[in-house]
């Protein structure tokens, strides 16, 4: 399962980590009624046709996830599976916005999540911290609640991010959730260009001040944004296994990622939502390597673009690189 070298994990939604073994013990736990039979009747759904179809299943099983054990446990479990395929620093996302429309508090969530994180070092020798992901298909007014509501708990957040649905919700209409953020110090990253136009990602770029596109490979579709990524190595969280299962490239054999790279982007490998995709970001890394006959020094280049795009603290990255 250990892929070298080693690699940091920036592209990863912790929701998206649950394990169909996982969702069945959760409901059994709470008692949470679940519209499959059985676990592998539950894995037979995960054929997607793009994005959103994804992500009405990756909503649903969610409401598994109650207390803030559920929160613990789907971390723990998700550090120990990282931890195993090489990974050594990890920047997670979560999605609060999907847990308080069900019912769930936020520090019912933060508070699950970031117990674990808080000790991820010592258990499982990788450092961690915490991205809070705007819903872009929920109304923009949200978010800044969300981010106000966290900073007034003073939630362990280091950055804000922008995911679900991109189609027809450009990033611009999240302007001043993405201002608050600047002004408290925080990061700012934004999925773009997954399967929204390079228009999208020129929004995250220009209006959120995103430091960071996640996914980006539509980026291609225009030299212009191509110029300006390059030039200001601004980096790209690609994920092909995910790109692969909600059908924005056809195969991994497809994948843009020789020519990301061949336009001198900076690039790094993730997984996105393993627990649905097929893979942890050592099986993205396997799959391309065996694709694109990928040799040590490539490998070991993406590796060390994780670190540099990371938000890791300048000791931490000594001490990986
Ligand atoms: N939320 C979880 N996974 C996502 C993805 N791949 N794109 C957008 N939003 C997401
Ligand atoms: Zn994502």
């Amino acid at each position: 399962m250990r892929f070298d070298p080693p690699a940091a994990e920036l592209h990863i939604h912790i929701e998206g980590t649950l394990e169909p073994e996982l969702v069945c013990t959760l409901a059994e736990r709470n008692g949470t009624e679940l519209p499959y039979r059985d676990i592998d009747d539950l894995r037979s759904r995960y054929e997607f046709d793009d994005l959103q179809s994804f992500l009405d299943l990756y909503y649903a099983t969610m409401q598994v996830l109650q207390t803030e054990q559920d929160f613990a446990d789907m971390t723990a479990a998700y550090l120990e599976r990282a931890a195993a395929g090489g990974v050594r620093h990890v920047e997670l996302f979560f999605d609060p916005q999907a847990h308080l429309v069900r019912g769930v508090e936020l520090k019912t969530v933060v508070d699950g999540i970031s117990s674990v994180l808080a000790e991820s070092r010592e258990r499982f020798g990788v450092s961690s911290s915490l991205i809070v992901c705007f819903l872009r298909d929920r109304d923009p007014a949200e978010a800044v609640t969300v981010l106000k509501d966290l900073l007034e708990m003073e939630a362990p957040i280091i950055g804000v991010g922008l995911d679900s649905a991109e189609r027809d919700y450009p990033p611009q209409l999240f302007q001043e959730a993405f201002e608050l953020a600047a002004r408290h110090g925080l990061r700012r990253v934004a999925h773009a260009g997954e399967e929204g136009p390079a228009e999208y990602v020129w929004q995250a770029l220009d209006v959120l001040g995103a430091e960071r596109i996640d996914h980006g490979v539509r980026s291609l579709e225009d030299p212009e944004l191509v110029s300006r990524l390059a030039e200001e190595q601004v980096p790209l969280t690609v994920c092909p296994l995910s790109n692969v299962r909600l059908k924005g490239v056809p195969s991994i054999a497809e994948h843009p990622l020789p020519e990301l790279l061949e336009a001198g982007l900076l690039v790094s490998i993730h997984s996105d939502d393993p627990a649905y995709f097929g893979g942890y970001v050592d099986d993205n890394f396997r799959a391309i390597a065996e694709q694109f006959s990928l040799d040590a020094e490539d490998l070991a280049q993406l590796a060390k673009n994780s670190f540099t795009s990371s938000f890791i603290d300048q000791r931490r990255r000594q001490e990986l690189l």
